[in-house]
């Protein structure tokens, strides 16, 4: 459907180039909120709770923490099931709640709904990674206090969150009290019938064993239900006030309580850090999680909040010096952009044992479930400004990649089949249509691996585990599809769903023919480079997965042999053997309120037409763009584009970047518009369940392959910029190779400037270029 101009809404957060904040208190869109404000260090995610609770009449709260990788696993039931059906789902636990710390001013109560509000702020700042809230607030009794309330998640260290909670008594004498807690008992979600949300648990998954305090710290020990693993949640306090304190310690109802009461005079001010660890033994055994919990607990002690704040800086510094994109000439975007990749940063598993997921760590939408997205959306943004996390994030697949084999074996199949969603490695996904049918997953993770290592250089990830995962899945491949005589003895891959989500279980998906046969050449020439270039290695492999030359040469001809098809009419390619053939949907007579389609059609009436969700053949358009010339984009892009709804948030960013490449660059703009803006403007109207992580990273790839125009061509990193009319400039930073460049965009051209590295040679509108550390060139 052709993108109209965006036009900005009135903004739901006043634009700032590096924060998002706000400046009054709005009960109504408080759950929104709570996913923008979220918190995380790519393992534990907190989302933007207030310490006191929600205590609105209108609007609703959805408490949230939770902790990358760590689920519980529900059997699924099936009315009607069938084999292979995966049996149980895996869901990622709301966990234990540590941000709680009430305040209680001569016995009253402080929450935004009582008593009177003189001043509110509450700031995410994204070079500092912190959450700040100032309230100026009244009691009912007139006793009047300046709260300031900060919190992080520690990016340097992975088990540790604090919150540091000041108090001033502005006009009186008396006593005030923080409630500090770890409450353990888990309010259950509302179900609801968007399919995008889950099912959810009948029974809290989390079971209380042990609740306890050391000299030091106190715990909460709990078991998740199924997968049985053990969880300690603990914290510790400092606390700082001119006059001496009472403390008291509670512990029931799994609820640990601790409380801070102190004597202020007019002027005097409190306050009280505390410190939240989380340790499971999904990660340590589980005899040490005290231990653990102890040394984290005790080193954070040490270097105290201010200290933590500086290793937090110093980390986004890092982050920044790489990931930055600045937009000059547009505010929203500006703080688009920017919040985008420091959520992305949020949410991004480093550990090569968990990942990314489709909502990252800010809301329970997809169960906190790792998709494709991972591979095809948030990979380049990571592997071209932190390629380490990009590595950590393939790890992840060659951690899970037993159970792949696993999972072929139950689709009757040779070698590996990753599956669609997942927290630990099992296929997730009960809606087999949308689900394991999309086995174009595998291509996209041998895309992903291709990508990250001639975009780093990275051959000892390709020898000691990407190559493993290619043979693997491309063995799959080889055995999943046949070589066809109807169509002149062309090798088809048949029952399988592309990205497109509203076209499913169709024959010879173009996308995911072309990504096969791309990723089948690949595997080939590995193979070929391992044996030349690491034969034991090699040799080692081969015999620990009995690989054979013979079934190297499969993939060789199988690549070649490749069906794709084409209509010769039309001049473009199908997007399947059927596609064509099917009626067009009626979008004249589809009112805005019917979509997204998904909810209001029965999927026979969508899968009977013409329509797509998201960007499938488009997509490989970008993805192999070397395989197509400019006119047959055009004429592609042209007919796709106008039957896909953009239902899901993964397909504006993709088509912003083809746009741009075919020189419709004001469609490039709406359609990049909308996708950077995705979570601020809450444009799907669903971020009170999570952001969208896909198009955060999408919005990046718009900026640096649309409008830069950057493709990795046989090893070389090629630009072709244009500057949007409604920009001044633009700026983002490449690391290619161990090199770090700048890339500069305005209305006299562009200036490549090698920041780290000794020279490194490019491509500028098809001309070479060689880059000179510290000297800039204009081109
Ligand atoms: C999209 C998928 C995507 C999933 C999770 C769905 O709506 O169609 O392509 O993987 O969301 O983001």
């Amino acid at each position: 459907m052709k993108m109209k101009p965006y036009e900005h809404p009135e903004p739901l957060y006043p634009y700032e180039d590096w924060s998002l904040g706000e400046k009054a208190y709005d009960d109504q869109n408080n759950q929104r909120s709570e996913s923008v404000f979220a918190i995380g260090n790519g393992y534990i995610g907190m989302r933007g709770n207030f310490e006191e609770g929600f205590h609105g009449t209108v609007g609703r709260s959805v408490t949230g923490n939770y902790l990358n990788g760590f689920y519980d696993s529900e059997p699924i039931v099936y009315p009607e099931g069938a084999y292979g059906y995966p049996s149980r789902n895996q869901a990622m636990l709301n966990v234990s709640n540590a941000q709680i710390i009430q305040l209680r001013v001569e016995g009253e109560l402080f929450h935004l709904n009582s008593g009177t509000i003189h001043g509110y702020s509450r700031e995410l700042d994204m070079k500092m990674g912190v959450l700040l809230r100032e309230v100026d607030w009244e009691s009912p009794a007139g006793h009047r206090v300046r709260i300031k309330i900060r919190r992080l998640a520690s990016l340097k260290h992975k088990h540790l969150a604090a919150i540091h909670y000041e108090v001033t008594a502005v006009n009186f004498e008396g006593t005030i009290a923080f409630v500090s807690a770890i409450d353990g008992k888990i309010a259950k979600q509302e179900t609801t019938d968007d399919p995008r949300l889950g099912a959810g648990a009948a029974e809290p998954s989390l079971i209380l064993e042990e609740m306890n305090h050391s000299e030091q710290f106190a715990y909460m020990k709990q078991r998740t239900r199924h997968t049985r693993f053990a969880l300690v949640t603990a914290m510790s306090h400092q606390f700082a006030a001119e006059a001496g304190y009472e403390l008291a310690e509670k512990m029931e109802d799994e609820r640990i309580t601790v409380e801070y009461a102190v004597p202020l005079l007019k002027g005097d001010r409190a306050s009280l850090t505390k410190y939240i660890s989380y340790h499971t033994s999904k990660d340590y055994a589980e005899e040490e999680l005290q231990g653990r919990t102890g040394q984290v607990l005790g080193q954070a002690a040490e270097t105290g909040f201010d200290g933590l704040l500086q290793e937090q800086q110093k980390f986004l510094d890092r982050f920044w010096s790489r990931a930055d994109v600045e937009i000059n000439g547009d505010p929203a975007l500006q703080q688009g952009i920017r919040f985008n990749a420091f959520q992305l940063l949020q949410s991004v598993g480093r550990d090569g044992v968990t990942n990314i997921g489709a909502k990252g760590l800010t809301g329970e939408g997809y169960e906190g479930h790792y998709f494709w997205d991972t591979e095809m959306y948030m990979l380049p943004f990571f592997t071209y400004t932190q390629p380490e996390i990009s590595r950590a994030l393939l790890e992840f697949r060659y951690a899970t990649l037993d159970k792949a084999r696993e999972r072929a074996a139950v689709m009757s199949q040779k070698g590996a089949l990753y599956p669609w969603r997942t927290i630990d490695g099992e296929e997730n996904s009960a809606y087999f249509p949308a689900g394991t049918a999309q086995a174009h997953i595998n291509a996209d993770i041998a895309y992903g691996i291709k990508q990250y290592v001639m975009a780093t250089g990275d051959t000892e990830f390709l020898v000691s585990k990407g190559a493993e995962i290619l043979f693997e899945t491309s063995r799959f491949w080889v055995d999943l599809g046949h070589y066809n005589p109807a169509k002149g003895g062309a090798f088809c891959i048949d029952a399988v769903t592309g990205p497109d989500e509203y076209t499913a279980i169709v024959n010879n998906n173009a996308y995911t023919n072309l990504m096969v046969k791309d990723q089948l050449i690949f595997a080939h020439q590995t193979a070929e480079q391992l044996r030349n270039e690491y034969p034991e290695a090699y040799s080692k492999l081969c015999s620990r997965i009995n690989l054979t030359e013979d079934e190297i040469k499969g993939w060789r001809e199988a690549a070649d042999k490749m069906f794709v098809p084409y209509d010769e009419e039309l001049g473009i390619y199908a997007q399947d053997d059927t596609f064509l053939s099917k009626e067009k949907w009626d979008f004249e007579n589809t009112p805005s309120e019917k979509y997204p389609l998904l909810l209001n059609f029965h999927p026979l009436v969508i899968y009977r037409h013409q329509v797509l969700k998201q960007a499938d053949l488009v997509l490989a358009l970008f993805l192999l763009g070397d395989k197509f010339t400019l006119e047959e984009k055009v004429r592609n892009y042209n007919y796709y584009e106008p039957l896909t709804t953009h239902d899901s948030s993964l397909s504006p960013c993709i088509h912003s970047i083809v746009a741009a490449e075919i020189g419709d660059l004001q469609s490039a703009y709406s359609y990049f518009d909308r996708t950077v803006r995705m979570d601020l403007d809450d444009i799907n109207k669903n971020v009170k369940d999570g952001l969208h992580t896909a198009a955060m990273a999408g919005s990046w790839m718009s900026i640096v392959n649309g409008f830069g125009g950057m493709r990795l061509v046989d090893g070389t990193l090629a630009f072709n910029p244009v500057l949007p009319e409604q920009w001044k400039s633009y700026r983002f930073r490449i690391v290619n190779q161990g090199a770090l460049i700048d890339i500069f965009v305005d209305g006299d051209g562009v200036q490549y400037t090698l920041i780290e590295g000794e020279t490194l040679t490019i491509k500028h509108k098809g001309q070479s270029l060689t880059l000179v550390r510290n000297e800039p060139v204009r081109a």
